[in-house]
């Protein structure tokens, strides 16, 4: 019998930019990522793996590879194409069609509704989430599609990643106006982007009081260099300004005083609307992250600036770890560290939505590829989730990895790899984008069959 309880989700997660394509299919508008300039030598999101029209092929995939659970984004201008018109029925059906077919494979589907794409209006007109306006856009996505899919959706997260919106405005896509403290500016932005988190739980609580909702951050450990006391606290400062602010928040409702004394310190705190205190109350149920590699970091001086910056300016190599082709420390035990703290700091079930490995990969003469060190990546880290519950009594709701059929990176690059599946295409050439079995499939098929028991008993 599994250690893991008999309701254990296994699954996959990706977003709609990454693979949809379809880009102005079916009444959709522009998303900011369809505007936005990728790197010449990389690819672009028109057609991505073209899930948009392969959806099927790619459920039944999932299902071979005995998911049990898949994570998906809703592309807001394919809903809604200008973000703040009339909603498209075409898009929304879109969605109605991957919904029942994940279910009639036996798939728990999950919205994710924002993954950094904002549609392009929003961002010309209102400058993203700088304004408030988005804000009310947003909540009256969220009606619609609460409203539409809430009868079978019921699990939901909002913001993908969302401690990444307190340390860039990209991901928020607001630009700061000329003569404007940026830090300040961005501070702001972010309240808004958590504003607009708590007014979609309320709403879920509304429309549908039977479905979960959760916040999710992505998780970026951070050890010290050295046990010098100055380095660990550093180090404890970096976990709570980069991982734990908005788990905080998810969770007690308010900011928290380390970060109120932050930003106060730097003249970074929000302004806050006279309903905002009360929305921030609306808590999640469980906690989400995903999770890829730690880092190492020496010691900090926080007044220097905002702690992204100086934590980046900080950050050293561990010499007793492997790391990916783009610098990733790949750590399994860390991995449970985090699993154990967030649990033991929200006393929430949580919930790993992501997980995974990038790599360089080319079909071989076989017609597929050897990715042991994939293998072997989730081996260690599945490993270490089953002791986190085994030994450390934590709740854990599912493993969810990364991009289960390959696609296109966050930055749009197709070389860097994440699946079990291997689509046939590259940065300019999209062959035929058939999709072929990886050695990994077999692996994360017979774990995800067995609830985990060909690992850790
Ligand atoms: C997460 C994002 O940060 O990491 C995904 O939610 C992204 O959009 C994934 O693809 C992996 O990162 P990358 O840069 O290797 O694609």
């Amino acid at each position: 019998m599994s250690i893991l309880n008999e309701n254990f989700y296994w699954g996959g997660s990706a977003s709609s930019f990454q693979t949809e394509g379809a880009y102005n299919e079916g009444g959709k508008g522009l998303s900011i990522y369809d505007v936005r300039k990728t790197n010449p030598l990389f690819s672009d999101w028109k057609v991505a793996i073209d899930f948009y029209h392969r959806y099927k092929e790619d459920i039944a995939l999932m299902k071979e590879m005995g998911f049990n659970f898949y994570r998906f984004s809703i592309a807001w201008c394919r809903v809604i194409p200008n973000g703040d018109d009339e909603p498209n029925e075409e898009g929304l059906a879109f969605y109605d069609r991957v919904i029942d077919e994940l279910i009639a494979n036996g798939i728990t589907p999950m919205i994710c509704m924002y993954h950094f794409d904002l549609p392009y209006h929003l961002v010309k007109e209102h400058n993203g989430f700088a304004s408030r306006y988005v804000v009310d856009c947003f909540e009256r996505y969220a009606y619609v599609i609460m409203s539409r899919y809430g009868d079978r959706v019921k699990h939901w997260m909002t913001f993908n990643e969302q401690n990444l919106h307190a340390m860039n405005l990209r991901y928020s896509n607001a630009t700061a106006p000329e003569g404007v403290d940026e830090n300040k500016f961005l501070f702001q932005v972010n309240h808004h982007v958590m504003i607009a988190h708590c007014k979609a739980v309320r709403m879920l609580r509304k429309l549908v009081p039977d479905a979960k909702i959760c916040g999710m951050v992505t998780y970026g450990l951070r050890y010290p260099a050295t046990c010098h006391p100055d380095n660990v606290l550093s180090a404890k400062l970096a976990n709570d300004y980069c991982n734990h602010f908005p788990v905080d928040v998810f969770t007690h409702g308010k900011y928290p005083a380390y970060m109120v004394a932050y930003l106060k310190n730097h003249g970074w705190m929000p302004e806050f609307d006279k309903s905002d205190e009360e929305l921030l109350t609306y808590t999640v149920d469980y906690i989400a992250f995903s999770y890829y590699a730690s880092s190492v970091i020496e010691t900090c001086d926080f007044s220097e600036g905002h702690y992204a910056d100086v934590i980046g300016s900080k950050t050293i190599k561990n010499p007793y770890l492997d790391r990916t082709e783009w610098g990733w420390e790949k750590d399994a035990v860390g991995f449970r560290t985090v699993l154990s703290s967030l649990y033991e700091r929200t006393n929430l079930p949580v919930f790993v939505l992501e997980n995974g490995m990038g790599h360089r990969e080319e079909l071989n003469e076989n017609m597929t590829v050897e990715d042991d060190y994939r293998i072997e990546y989730h081996y260690n880290h599945i490993l270490n989730l089953m002791k986190a519950v085994k030994e450390d009594g934590i709740e854990c709701l599912g493993y969810i990895t990364w991009g289960p059929i390959d696609i296109p990176s966050s930055q749009c690059e197709i070389a860097k790899r994440y699946g079990f599946v291997f689509v046939n295409r590259t940065e300019k050439d999209l062959k035929d984008l058939k999709r072929y079995k990886k050695k990994s499939f077999d692996f994360i098929k017979e774990t995800f069959m067995k609830n985990g028991t060909n690992i850790l008993q």
